[in-house]
């Protein structure tokens, strides 16, 4: 019997000769499984359409999994609660996704008893990171295969494939643009973007275009560190993120044009559209900044930096991932409350207000009129003791410490 073999097909030109390619060349028999996380903006393809390309490329059989309410529940809510941002810009789009198609991969190959996995990523970027390490996680007995690493043929040869074996692909050689979609945004690349100098050209946007000329103002409620409503009506999580990415995406915000270092070595220039996840991060982090200990907040913010990294490097089942989820979330018990945001067209985002039951912001203890509850007398003696290391140590090296040092 031919070797079994569960690909994680996206109905673009790599995965669909992939199908083919790995039944000609490899002799195994080809099972897709195409994951739904959100990518839908693109509203002219269906997800049976997307499955009958892979039947016609040759697949014994393609399932489509909605995993949308995972993607929002379990992903995105984690990377709210970690302010995630790897390199201080970017929200981890595609590197969430990966995980939930990972698992629904290794589900999918269990169900069809697969004796290996395989996605269509090639050598350079981060997503063959994620699949494999991913799946090694999740299943260390499970092969992973990387076709597209191993082929050889340029975009133009896998368009001339796809002809050859009568697969209907989309994509033609003029196509230019890479674009990775789910619920959190959408990755671009590729095309003119691929001169750190250029401006990216508005052709490839779809989330951000400033449709509207006018401010738009909203409040976002958050409840034990998630957004739950958006002007006091509730939402999903996986509805409210779409409803957020519409909304503030009409007004052009969310937009990212940055270089990031990949895993593997290569600095690369990205541009993202994220309108719903960088408000949401936004708010969320105003939030915190009212109702956190200062030790608290500051140690997780360190914290915070690694846990994107982390993401970013393909270790979403990881046991240090693991360990500092225990602490985000036990971060968040308090992370309730409201935040108002203004979106200015085309593209700027004020949080002009922020309040929560449990706000450690004491007025009586910040304000500076008659209202003023703070005892200014106990300064004196805190500020004397605070700084007194520093006068010792002045008293005895003053006269070099008062003289400049010469260069
Ligand atoms: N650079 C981003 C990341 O590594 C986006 C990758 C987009 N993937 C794609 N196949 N176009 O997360």
């Amino acid at each position: 019997m031919a070797k079994r073999v569960v690909l994680a097909y996206s109905g673009g030109l790599d995965t669909s000769v992939a199908v083919r390619w790995m039944i000609e060349e490899w002799g195994v028999e080809v099972v897709c499984v195409l994951v739904n996380v959100g990518q839908d903006s693109d509203s002219s393809e269906s997800f049976e359409d997307i499955k009958s390309r892979a039947l016609a490329a040759g697949a014994l059989e393609c399932v489509v999994v909605d995993a949308r309410e995972e993607m929002a529940n379990e992903f995105c809510a984690h990377a709210i609660y970690a302010n995630a941002l790897y390199e201080g810009k970017y929200p981890l789009v595609s590197a969430l996704s990966r995980p939930v198609i990972v698992r629904h991969l290794v589900d999918q190959a269990r169900k069809f008893e697969a004796s290996a996995v395989a996605h269509g990523c090639t050598g350079k970027g981060n997503d063959q990171v994620r699949f494999e390490v991913g799946t090694h996680a999740l299943a260390p007995d499970l092969e992973v295969l990387a076709p597209a690493r191993n082929w050889g043929m340029t975009r133009a040869d896998s368009v001339d494939y796809a002809e050859k074996w009568d697969i209907p692909i989309r994509a033609s050689k003029e196509k230019i643009y890479s674009i990775d979609e789910n619920l959190w945004g959408r990755a671009i690349e590729c095309g003119a973007m691929e001169d750190p100098w250029a401006a990216p050209p508005d052709e490839p946007y779809t989330l951000t275009r400033a449709t509207r000329t006018e401010p738009v103002e909203l409040v976002l409620s958050f409840k034990a560190g998630l957004p739950v409503a958006i002007d006091n009506e509730p939402f999903e999580l996986a509805d409210l993120i779409k409803q957020l990415n519409d909304r503030a995406g009409a007004t052009g915000f969310g937009r990212i044009d940055m270089v990031e270092n990949r895993r593997v070595g290569i600095k690369s220039r990205e541009v993202y559209e994220c309108p719903a996840a960088l408000a949401i991060l936004a708010a969320h982090s105003d939030v915190e900044d009212l109702v956190l200990e200062r030790d608290l907040h500051h140690e997780k913010a360190r914290l915070e930096t690694r846990w994107a990294e982390l993401i970013y490097d393909g270790m979403w089942f990881s046991p240090l991932k693991e360990a500092l989820d225990a602490f985000m979330i036990d971060t968040q018990r308090h992370v309730t409350g409201d935040v108002r945001l203004n979106f200015s067209p085309p593209g700027l985002l004020r949080v002009s207000g922020r309040r929560s039951p449990s706000a450690l912001y004491d007025h009586g203890l910040a304000t500076y009129d008659a209202a003023d509850t703070f005892r200014h007398a106990d300064s004196e003696g805190y500020v004397k003791i605070y700084g007194l290391g520093v006068k010792t140590w002045a008293a005895r090296q003053g006269a070099k410490n008062a003289t400049p040092p010469r260069p």
